[in-house]
């Protein structure tokens, strides 16, 4: 079975996270979160997946490089201006060596999921569809794309993150995971921007194609935002989304080879805690990713955060729904909350912003 990995969105939402790394790169749970996506293809019996590259295109192939590694075949296709949804599919297809009716997994390279994807496959052929797709429910629904269906799966319509509350007919969305019967790629355009949401999937369902929606409400996250990254590494740390890419066992922390975490520092909530990092006595670290190399010091309270590469956290600092870029410096004794973004290689003097009276 063949499948086309989308991996080449500029990541704008997750900034500065994605200023040196693209988003399926960025270290979740100790390994690049697209090393998670392609173990769970693998063991649904993926063989061989096409990666549609253009943002940071380089980054990719120095890691997985052929493939073998994870027992898989990868190609790599690079986009040299950014093709859009639609538009990658359909170049990626070039590389693809199935057949015309064969069907053709397509993932978004930022969703976390416990979907099973051989169920999906199967629903699939039996429903004898042109297109598939995963719908999720969600509380919320005015972000996404909606795709009511009718007691059969059929979709009916698609609505991209509705304007109007009437517009809201609705609970499930669009989960970033789709089959597609090989020849149903081909009559995407070449050669130019598509959207597989807004222009793909409304063409195919006004021209009378057979989309079918397949509802899993198994774990969903999409990792477009800061807060569900973090949210979606420590849920994996902690096993509640399991992924035999994992670098460890599951629990409240993982600790890779070559970190150094004192005695007095508490780790908890599916911390990890990245190669040369380190974590200083006293400091409190709890549902963090603490990116390679990164130090956090001395009775530091980190909750929910993420610390880039090299990034330095101050002594007492305290961060909640906090990113710090690559490289960043956070001076001591400074609370940063509720969504802050300290940007890459920039440096935040002690004592410098409170959100709170420091008594
Ligand atoms: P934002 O800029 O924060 O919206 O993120 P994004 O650029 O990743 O866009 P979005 O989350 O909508 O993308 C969904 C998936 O499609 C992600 O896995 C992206 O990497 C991928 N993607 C988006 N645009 C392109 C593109 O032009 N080319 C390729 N190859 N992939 C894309």
């Amino acid at each position: 079975m063949e499948a086309i990995l989308l991996v080449g969105g500029k990541g704008s939402r997750l900034r500065p996270v994605t200023e040196f790394t693209p988003k399926p790169m960025v270290p979740t749970a100790g390994v690049p979160f697209l090393a998670h996506q392609l173990a769970r293809a693998r063991a649904a019996g993926v063989d061989h997946v096409v990666l549609a590259t253009s943002y940071l295109a380089e980054v990719f192939e120095p890691y997985f490089g052929d493939g073998a590694r994870l027992g898989l075949r990868i190609t790599y296709v690079h986009e040299t201006e950014p093709l859009g949804t639609g538009g990658a599919i359909r170049n990626a297809a070039d590389a693809l060596t199935c057949p015309p009716d064969a069907p053709v997994l397509v993932f978004n390279g930022d969703i976390l999921t416990g979907l099973d994807i051989a169920a999906l496959v199967d629903s699939h052929r039996a429903a004898g569809a042109d297109v598939s797709l995963h719908l999720t429910r969600v509380e919320d629904p005015s972000a996404f794309g909606l795709v009511p269906t009718d007691d059969t799966g059929r979709v009916l319509a698609f609505t991209e993150k509705p304007e109007r509350p009437e517009e809201i007919v609705t609970d499930q969305v669009n989960a970033g995971c789709y089959v597609f019967r090989r020849s149903v790629i081909d009559t995407i355009p070449a050669g130019r921007p598509v959207s597989v949401e807004r222009e793909t999937f409304p063409g195919l369902l006004a021209s009378g194609a057979h989309l079918h929606g397949v509802v899993d409400r198994t774990y969903w996250m999409d990792l477009g935002r800061p807060a569900a990254l973090i949210q979606a590494s420590a849920d994996l740390v902690r096993g509640l989304v399991p992924s035999p890419a994992l670098p460890g066992r599951t629990g409240e922390f993982l600790v890779l080879d070559g970190a150094r975490v004192d005695e007095g520092a508490k780790l908890s909530g599916g911390t990890v805690v990245g190669a040369g990092a380190e974590i200083a006595a006293d400091a409190v670290v709890d549902g963090c990713v603490v990116l390679d190399g990164a130090r956090i010091e001395a009775g530091a309270q980190l909750r929910a955060s993420l610390v880039g590469a090299g990034a330095r956290v101050g002594a007492r600092t305290v961060l909640d729904g906090t990113v710090v870029g690559d490289g960043a410096q956070v001076g001591s004794d400074n609370e940063l909350l509720a969504g802050a973004r300290v940007w890459c290689n920039t440096a935040l003097p002690d004592a410098a912003i409170r959100f709170s009276p420091n008594c």
